[in-house]
C-alpha cells in the first residue's frame, strides 16, 4: 500500500545515483517552480526546489537527532520541536555556500505517555549545517540528512523562586499570589504547582523568544502563562492572561491538564504559540484552540482561538499590559475538527506564519496525515477584543464555535504544506523511520542573505517526537515507548516580501 506523506519519499532514489549530490548544487530555487499566495496585497512564495514530479514544495534541508539519543542531564533528548530558535548572531553563511548557527531548543514536559513526570524545564544548544538543496534529482534517506546536519552541544536547566527546580507533574494545585502582585511587576500571580503538598513550579513548555539581553520569553500550556527567564535560566516574571483565558473551576483557579475547567483554556491546549515583535517590543502568544466557553471543549466548535499582544517594552518596571486580543479562525479538516495551532511566528505588521496540523504520522495514531500547514494569519481587518467583555470568562466571544457577529476575525491563508498528498502517495512503501513525524510545533525564521533575493528567507521546523523511543532514559530510568520516532527537522526556503531582514 502506498503510504501519504512518507516523508521520503521525498528523497527516494534517483534512477541515478549521483557521485556527490550536495557537491554541485544551483544557489537558487527554479522561479517557475514557486507557488504564491497573495496576503494583504503582497505575494508571499513558497520557493520550489523540487521537479513538478517530486513533490514538496520549498523544502531544502532535512535532518534529525535519532530518538535514543541522550543528552548531558542522562535523559533522552526528546520533545524538542515544542519550541526553537535561532541562537541570536549565530547564523551565517560559509565560504563553501553552507549555513551554519545554532538552534535553541525547547521541550515541553517529558516522557509523559504513562502519566506526567517530574522533568524540569530546559533548553539545548544544537549547531547546525545547513547545505541547501536546490537540485531536482532524488536523494536517498541517508543522502538527504546530509543537507541539515545537528550535533547537540549543551542544555540549560530552569529554576524558579529561590532557585528551586521546576518540574512537569500535573498542575494539581495552585501556590497563591504573591502580595505585592500585580503591583509589583516582578510579583507572581497564582502559581501552577503539583499539589498542597509539592510547592514547586511546573511547567508544559511550549513557545521561547530568545532576546538580546540574554533573557528570554517561554509560554506553557498549564496557566496559560509566559513565563521570563534570566540568561541563567532563573524565573524573573510571569504574565498571566486575562479572566477569560485562565482555567476557572467552580470559580476557582484550576491548572490541571487532566480535565477541563468550566471556562478559559481547555486542558493542554494552552499558549502553544508564542513570538516577539522587537521593531515595537510587542509580545504574541495565542491559544491552540478556542476556550471552553468559545468551543474549545468539542473539536468541531474549536476553531476560534484567540492572539494576545503585550507591550513589553520595559518589563522590569512595568508590569505587561494586554494591548490587543483578536480572533483567528484555524482551519478544520474534512471531518469538520479544527487543526490545533502548535506556532506562531512575527512576519510584519499584522502578518505572522502559524502552523496548524492534525496529529497524524510517525508517532501518531495513523501515519496518514492530512494537514500540516505553515500558513498565514493577517489581522489588520480584524477586530481588536482587549478589554472588551469577552475579555470576562461570562461573555464567550464564540459560543459553541459560533463568532459573536460584532468581531471580524483575522484572515487565514494556506501557505507551505508539510505534506503533499499528490506527489508523496505516488512513492511506495517506506520503513517506518521515514514517514514524517505526527507533531511539528515550531518556526524559526532567519534571512537567507542573498542579495538577489533580500526578502528569501530559511524556515526553519521541527517534530515534537513525545520522547518516544525504545531505548529512553526518564529521570534516570529506563524505558521503551515502543516505537522509535526520530527528531526530524525540515527547512524551506520561502519569500516575505514584507518581512525586513
Ligand atoms: C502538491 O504538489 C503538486 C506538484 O508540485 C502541486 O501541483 C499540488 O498543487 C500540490 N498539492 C497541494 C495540496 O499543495
Ligand atoms: C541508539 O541506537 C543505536 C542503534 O540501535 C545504537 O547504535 C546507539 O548506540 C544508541 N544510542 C544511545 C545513546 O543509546
Amino acid at each position: 500500500m502506498a503510504r501519504l506523506f512518507a516523508l521520503l519519499l521525498l528523497f527516494v532514489q534517483a534512477s541515478v545515483v549521483l557521485a556527490s549530490p550536495l557537491a554541485t548544487r544551483a544557489s537558487e530555487p527554479d522561479p517557475s517552480l514557486a507557488t504564491s499566495v497573495t496576503v494583504a496585497g503582497q505575494t508571499f512564495i513558497n520557493k520550489v526546489r523540487r521537479a513538478v514530479t517530486s513533490g514538496i514544495k520549498g523544502l531544502v534541508g532535512f535532518g534529525l537527532i535519532p530518538s535514543n539519543f541522550t543528552e548531558s542531564t542522562g535523559d533522552t533528548l526528546g520533545g524538542i520541536g515544542s519550541a526553537i530558535a535561532l541562537k541570536l548572531g549565530s547564523f551565517s553563511q560559509q565560504a563553501d555556500g553552507t549555513f551554519t548557527g545554532t538552534i535553541v531548543v525547547q521541550p515541553d514536559r517529558g516522557f509523559n505517555v504513562d502519566g506526567t513526570v517530574d522533568y524540569q524545564g530546559r533548553q539545548h544548544q544544537i549547531d547546525f549545517v545547513l547545505s541547501p538543496y536546490y537540485d531536482t534529482s532524488d536523494l536517498s534517506f541517508t543522502q538527504a540528512q546530509q543537507t541539515l546536519q545537528l550535533t547537540y552541544r549543551s542544555t540549560l536547566l530552569y529554576t524558579e523562586r529561590a532557585h528551586g527546580v521546576t518540574t512537569g507533574l500535573d498542575a494539581g494545585g495552585v501556590r497563591p499570589a504573591q502580595s505585592d502582585f500585580p503591583d509589583d511587576p516582578l510579583a507572581d500571580p497564582e502559581m501552577p504547582i503539583p499539589s498542597k503538598s509539592d510547592d514547586r513550579l511546573t511547567l508544559d513548555l511550549e513557545g521561547l523568544a530568545l532576546n538580546a539581553d540574554g533573557t528570554f520569553w517561554v509560554s506553557d500550556e498549564y496557566g496559560p502563562y509566559v513565563y521570563r527567564f534570566d540568561s541563567n535560566a532563573d524565573l524573573l516574571q510571569t504574565i498571566q492572561p486575562p479572566d477569560a483565558i485562565v482555567p476557572l473551576s467552580g470559580g476557582d483557579v484550576d491548572f490541571t491538564g487532566e480535565n477541563d475547567p468550566d471556562t478559559g483554556r481547555a486542558a493542554n491546549k494552552g499558549f502553544e504559540c508564542l513570538t516577539v515583535d522587537t521593531s515595537t517590543n510587542t509580545l504574541w502568544v495565542m491559544l491552540q484552540t478556542a476556550t471552553i466557553q468559545d468551543g474549545g471543549n468539542k473539536k468541531s466548535h474549536a476553531r476560534y482561538t484567540r492572539l494576545l499582544a503585550y507591550d513589553i517594552s520595559s518589563p522590569n518596571t512595568d508590569r505587561p499590559v494586554l494591548t490587543a486580543e483578536y480572533i483567528v479562525p484555524l482551519p478544520l479538516d474534512s471531518g469538520g475538527d479544527t487543526l490545533g495551532a502548535s506556532e506562531i511566528s512575527f512576519v510584519s505588521e499584522n502578518i505572522f506564519l502559524v502552523l496548524s496540523r492534525d496529529s497524524n504520522g510517525h508517532g501518531g495514531d495513523s501515519t496518514e496525515s492530512e494537514y500540516k500547514g505553515i500558513d498565514l494569519i493577517d489581522i489588520s481587518a480584524a477586530t481588536n477584543i482587549a478589554g472588551s467583555e469577552f475579555d470576562s470568562h461570562k461573555n464567550a466571544v464564540a459560543p459553541k464555535g459560533k463568532l459573536d457577529s460584532s468581531v471580524t476575525p483575522a484572515t487565514y491563508t494556506p501557505f507551505v504544506s508539510l505534506i503533499n498528498s499528490t506527489e508523496l502517495a505516488r512513492f511506495g512503501d517506506p520503513s517506518d523511520a521515514t514517514l514524517i513525524d505526527a507533531k511539528w510545533e515550531s518556526i524559526a525564521l532567519t534571512p537567507v542573505g542573498d542579495s538577489q533575493f533580500p526578502n528569501d528567507f530559511f524556515l526553519f521546523t521541527a517534530a515534537d517526537n513525545d520522547f518516544l523511543t525504545t531505548d529512553g532514559v526518564s529521570l534516570g530510568r529506563p524505558y521503551n515507548a515502543g516505537v522509535d520516532v526520530d527528531n526530524q527537522f525540515f527547512v524551506f526556503r520561502v519569500t516575505l516580501p514584507t518581512k525586513s531582514s
